[in-house]
């Protein structure tokens, strides 16, 4: 008997599963720290025009691909075509590097909340805190396993369905708490001057660096350029609008990320100043709790946001790692349980270099960059963009865009940007692409100005 392929019981489960794995630390921490780096307005603005042409342009062809082979990536490719299922395996090595340091962050939330639970909350506030921290060589390695082998319990668990039932309630408490995070952090002297700097446009601040980090983050947050998309879209139903669930997806996607910008580029600008440029993964921890010190009650919302925080974060890792497991599993042959336990020893070993990063091993730099930006870098500004390019002309130039458009309109349900997205996949993305490796190569050997 064939066995029945699993699906997504309905539009709501689909667009909170997909929202769940895009949701996360990638929002939180990653957004904020880049927009405060990359010339804050600026950065939004070319944010938020990629989001809806190339993020979506993105996210619903590889959706599509998913439910018209009804494969998860490794085989979805080759199904489209023959000569492409390299592109499975490439974008297969995506998720392998970044659940290890992903998990390394998620650690130092462990222990922000711990501490905030606690009562210590507030001594997190001093600006020597989070460098004390992540120099030393136990606790950084300590929360980082304690993290990993969280995300573990829940994926070898199979109760991925109850954190995601928790987090849909969750959620929306996250997103209120934000807003009401961004509200006070607006009301403290000098915040007037970060929030102009964070949404209003200077042209000044634009340079390449500013497309290719926006880029970047797009796909990191949209979990999408590594093939997790096409596994979610061969769950879903044939009968599913996915443009529709693709807006959905966007706009929550979009929202958490501007809001958590609301919350720390601004309290930058009160609390640590000289952290704009230079704040890198640690700005979120370095200045929340500055802001949580002067709020009333701050203990308690602090601890209520890194509770949160790390709900966020759990619901993508186990996303991640769900993804390594099942091609692990499919290529190898290997019982659920061997192939978790053996993702989780792997990730520990490639996560040790990221978690000594900022300490132990703090003067090791590759291209200048500590291991925990490096992987990020490899991940989301090398690789992730190899795939995007090689799609764009799997989709565009080889199967044509027809195939993917009958596949979203098979119900004749509406395609409004179809037009954009035609243009996106078989031209301006390509080109796009190839300009950002072109520069990054050149960076490299110092060509060209990072
Ligand atoms: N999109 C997630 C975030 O923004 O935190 C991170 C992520 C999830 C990355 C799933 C990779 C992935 F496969």
């Amino acid at each position: 008997m064939k066995e029945e392929r699993s699906s997504f019981s309905g539009k709501l489960g689909f667009i909170l599963a997909a929202a769940g794995s895009a949701v996360g630390l990638g929002n939180l921490w990653r957004f904020p720290y880049l927009a405060a780096q990359h010339g804050g307005g600026i950065f939004i603005l070319v944010y938020l025009i990629l989001v809806v042409t190339f993020g979506f342009s993105m996210l619903i062809l590889e959706l599509a691909i998913g439910r018209k082979t009804k494969q998860s990536s490794i085989t979805a490719y080759t199904k489209l075509h023959k000569k492409f299922g390299f592109l499975g395996y490439l974008a297969a090595i995506v998720p392998i590097i970044i659940l290890p340091y992903y998990c390394v962050i998620g650690g130092w939330v462990i222990k922000y909340m711990m501490e905030f639970l606690t009562g210590g909350g507030l001594e997190a506030a001093d600006s020597a805190y989070f460098g004390g921290f992540v120099s030393q060589a136990g606790e950084p390695l300590i929360f980082f396993v304690i993290y990993l082998l969280a995300t573990m319990v829940i994926v070898l668990g199979g109760v991925q369905n109850g954190v995601e039932r928790v987090s849909k309630v969750l959620m929306p408490v996250l997103l209120l708490l934000s807003i009401g995070i961004s509200i006070y952090v607006a009301t403290i002297d000098g915040a007037w001057d970060g929030i102009k700097y964070y949404v209003l446009p200077d042209l000044s601040n634009f340079s390449m660096s500013t497309v290719c980090a926006a880029m970047g983050q797009l796909f990191f947050s949209l979990s999408i350029a590594m093939g997790i998309m096409v596994s979610y879209g061969s769950y879903v139903k044939d009968d599913i609008d996915l443009s529709g669930c693709v807006n959905h997806i966007e706009i929550f996607d979009t929202s958490v990320a501007l809001l958590s910008g609301f919350m720390i580029v601004p309290a930058v600008f009160v609390f640590a100043p000289d952290k704009l440029n230079t704040g890198g993964p640690g700005l979120m921890f370095e200045t929340l709790p500055m802001v949580f010190k002067q709020m009333p009650f701050g203990q308690v919302i602090g601890a209520v946001f890194f509770v949160l925080v790390l709900l966020a974060a759990l619901t993508s890792s186990i996303s991640i790692m769900e993804a390594i497991v099942s091609m692990v599993m499919d290529k190898f042959k290997l019982k659920r349980w061997i192939a978790v336990v053996g993702v989780t020893v792997f990730s520990i070993l490639l996560g040790i270099p990221s978690a000594w990063g900022f300490g132990l091993w703090g003067d090791v730099k590759i291209l200048g960059m500590d291991f925990l930006t490096f992987f990020d870098f490899l991940a989301n500004s090398v690789l992730m963009p190899i795939v995007a390019l090689a799609t764009c002309i799997l989709v565009g130039w080889v199967v044509k865009t027809k195939t993917i458009e009958d596949e979203i309109t098979k119900n004749g349900e509406k395609f409004a940007r179809k037009g954009i997205f035609r243009v996106m996949v078989r031209y301006i993305a390509p080109v796009f692409l190839i300009m950002i490796l072109v520069f990054y190569t050149l960076a490299q050997f110092g060509l060209v100005n990072y």
